[in-house]
């Protein structure tokens, strides 16, 4: 697979070839050892904050210190947005008064967009949807040269099965399947050469950083070889596999291995494994926290290097012990150049593979013509209204009726940076992005009045009590501040805030309908809301026209289809909380002694993986599972027995009933999106490939075989049982 894969990573940019391998070959052999490690760092573009600055010829600022770092060849990329003429200027440098012409990647996180936010990766996720991911992956790659880079580390896939963990936000959910097919079609986007200079994607974080104990950002992650190559490692794969021309390690260790320094992972199984050819960047100062007080992986950081570098860690971000270790401990005979040479190699094809010798710079006049903020907005709308998750809707309190008297209330609600939730740093694009506009602009009669914040304080019930007696229906605001999920944000307990479900009880006592309308970047236990309100909408952190997609779904403009990419527990304590759980030796269904249950609630999730409620109904029939020349074909008549036309996300999964290792409980191994009128029944038919149905007993892959089951349905609990033999 090796040779395929940097071939697709080319082919997925279209980059004509500027230079050939062996004018890379050459121009290696050219570069002195202080120029060969200086592909091996990354600088921040602004440089020391408070330095000099100097001229470029055209005038441009730049920060002093990095252009002089630039101009001798010390530097292979920047991180940090730098502007398209601090850019320009840097590259002019680097390709006409360097020793040795070697353009420049310029990366920073660009994760859900950049001036324009699409909702964030979790709640793109919820949209179950190839075409939505790549159209988001293809807006990046339009936006993100504006903001001076041609890198964005991007996509996150990690799996994630416990959101105490603030990255979850990040990431596409705790399934390999549609985990990597979303990773997969966001690289695809990314790298599609949309833009006025190719973008590079990153894969991160290598690997398994979502499986932190007890949800602790940057915490420790053990677990078998098997669950990792099941679960956690797919994603990347087939990130690989879309041509994804970098990755990112985690800081974290896995099985007591720093990932940074973690040969196994880095060459073994990304290099060896996946086939990867790109290059890999770590995370900030990743290498340095494997340090004598950190990870504690060696006595100095000239060791460490010799470490990192071994292992297979080719570009070190911005901790400089590659720029301050690397020349002596080559000098010294420590570090084999053919090492140095390799990772070296591996920078250059990347740069090439992005065409930076043909063309090195971002055209302003190209990228003026395509940057169509009014068009950018559109589309980020109808995304976050497909990614918004109908969780409850008694007696159809929802879609709103027209004419509907509408009382507002809650935090967050004109709070932009809370609506475009973690990593949005660069956004610009903010049309009707609050809920007063998107409802305003749909023409819905309604007041605002926050009565509560997110957590603290107390509920102004009087306001609220004013609020609802005007209005026929309570829209209520409930889940977290969209900027508390995300890096450095692990919480003790996803529950709902005091303050929220005091309101939530005020509500209640009105009489009037309440509409719980949920703003988080994590599932959350939501029992009071399942128990008391009428209708409960997860619109997640919603992006650019998040006001205007949330007004969408509540006056029926628009029909929800999200379904779950994880699972919203009852309580915090049943996390980890994941659908493709193994079986246990003791049943789980009721609480009593001597079973594998909770003796003070639930054991089940309150909102299973591939949950989803729609304005109209969905009922399945004559639903078949048969096997013919290696493939699982699974199929049922989908009827919609509503009264409006509505698309059901048709679900299909397997059970290895007898394994060389006890195997889930369910899997998803396809899907797919069937729009249907009222009234309309449609034949779905999916078809597995049965070699996808093996899975890994350590580092054996094992054919399924035996007795199965599978199941063609609308979620991860339900469905007719359907048995067969392999
Ligand atoms: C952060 C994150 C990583 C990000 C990098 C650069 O610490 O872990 O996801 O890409 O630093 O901003």
């Amino acid at each position: 697979m090796r040779k395929i894969v940097m071939v697709a990573a080319l082919a997925s940019c279209g980059a004509a070839m500027a230079i050939t391998d062996a004018e890379i070959e050459a121009l290696i052999g050219k570069m002195t050892v202080e120029e060969k490690v200086g592909q091996l760092v990354q600088l921040a573009s602004a440089g020391k904050a408070d330095g000099p600055l100097s001229e470029d010829a055209t005038g441009v600022a730049l920060p002093a210190d990095v252009a002089e770092t630039v101009r001798k060849g010390g530097v292979g990329s920047l991180i940090g947005a730098c502007g398209v003429a601090n850019f320009n200027a840097f590259q002019r440098i680097a390709m006409n008064e360097a020793r040795v012409k070697i353009p420049l990647m310029v990366g920073h996180d660009m994760i859900h967009g950049v001036m324009t936010q699409a909702p964030i990766p979790l709640a793109l996720s919820c949209a179950w949807d190839e075409k939505l991911w790549y159209d988001c992956g293809r807006l990046i790659a339009v936006e993100t040269p504006a903001k001076g880079c041609n890198w964005t580390f991007a996509p996150m896939v990690d799996m994630c099965r416990d959101s105490r963990w603030g990255r979850i936000a990040e990431g596409p959910g705790q399934d390999p399947y549609l985990g990597g097919k979303m990773g997969a079609a966001l690289v695809k986007g990314i790298q599609s050469r949309a833009g006025a200079l190719p973008v590079a994607a990153c894969l991160k974080h290598f690997a398994a950083y979502g499986g932190a104990e007890a949800g602790r950002d940057y915490n420790t992650v053990e677990m078998s070889e098997s669950t990792f190559r099941n679960v956690y490692l797919p994603p990347f794969e087939d990130g690989v596999r879309a041509g994804a021309l970098t990755v990112m390690p985690a800081f974290n260790t896995l099985n007591g291995v720093p990932c940074s320094v973690n040969k196994w992972l880095l060459t073994d199984i990304l290099r060896g494994h996946l086939g990867f050819e790109g290059f890999t960047i770590s995370d900030w100062e990743g290498v340095k926290e494997c340090e004598f007080d950190r990870h504690g992986m060696a006595e100095t950081h000239a060791g460490l290097a010799v470490l990192a570098l071994a292992a297979g860690m080719d570009q070190d971000m911005m901790s400089g012990l590659y720029q301050r270790e690397l020349v002596q401990l080559i000098q010294d005979g420590k570090v084999p150049m053919s090492e140095i040479d390799r990772s070296v190699r591996n920078i250059l094809k990347v740069k090439n593979a992005l065409g930076l010798w043909e063309n090195p710079y971002i055209d302003e006049a190209k990228l003026a013509s395509q940057i169509d903020l009014a068009a950018h907005a559109r589309l980020a709308r109808a995304i976050a209204a497909k990614c918004c998750v109908l969780l409850k809707n008694d007696n159809s309190v929802l879609p709103l009726e027209k004419g509907a008297r509408v009382a507002l209330v809650g935090p967050g609600a004109e709070d932009c940076d809370s609506i475009s939730g973690t990593w949005s740093a660069y956004i610009e694009n903010r049309f009707e992005m609050t809920l007063p506009e998107g409802l305003r602009g749909a023409g819905v009669d309604f007041t605002y009045t926050p009565c509560y914040d997110w957590k603290k304080g107390s509920v102004d019930s009087d306001a609220l009590a004013a609020a609802a007696a005007k209005a026929d229906v309570v829209v209520a605001i409930f889940g977290q501040r969209g900027t508390e999920s995300g890096e450095g944000w692990s919480v003790l307990d996803v529950a709902l805030p005091k303050v929220q479900v005091e309101a939530l009880d005020a509500l209640k006592a009105t009489g009037k309908p309440v509409v719980a309308l949920l703003m988080n970047g994590r599932p959350l236990a939501i029992p009071e809301l399942a128990e008391k309100a009428d209708a409960v909408l997860e619109a997640w952190c919603p992006g650019t026209s998040g006001g205007g997609a949330i007004a969408d779904v509540l006056t029926g403009k628009v029909n929800p289809e999200g379904r779950l990419t994880t699972e919203f527990p009852v309580a915090t304590g049943q996390l980890p909380l994941y659908y493709n759980r193994l079986r246990t030796g003791r049943p789980t269904e009721v609480s009593a002694q001597y079973l594998s249950c909770y003796r003070d609630g639930p054991f089940r999730a309150l909102y299973p993986f591939g949950y989803g409620l729609s304005y109209t109904t969905f009922a399945y029939a004559n639903e078949k599972a048969t096997v013919a020349d290696g493939t699982l074909t699974l199929e049922a008549d989908v009827t919609n027995t509503g009264r409006v036309a509505g698309v059901e996300t048709v679900q299909a999964y397997t059970r290895q009933m007898v394994g060389v290792e006890s195997r889930p409980v369910r899997e998803l191994r396809a899907w797919r999106k069937v729009p249907l009128a009222p009234g309309e029944t449609q034949h779905v038919v999916l078809n597995i490939p049965v070699a996808q149905l093996s899975y890994w007993a350590k580092d054996r892959l094992v054919p399924a075989a035996g007795p199965m089951r599978a199941w063609i349905t609308s979620d991860s609990v339900s469905g007719k049982t359907l048995e067969f033999r392999l």
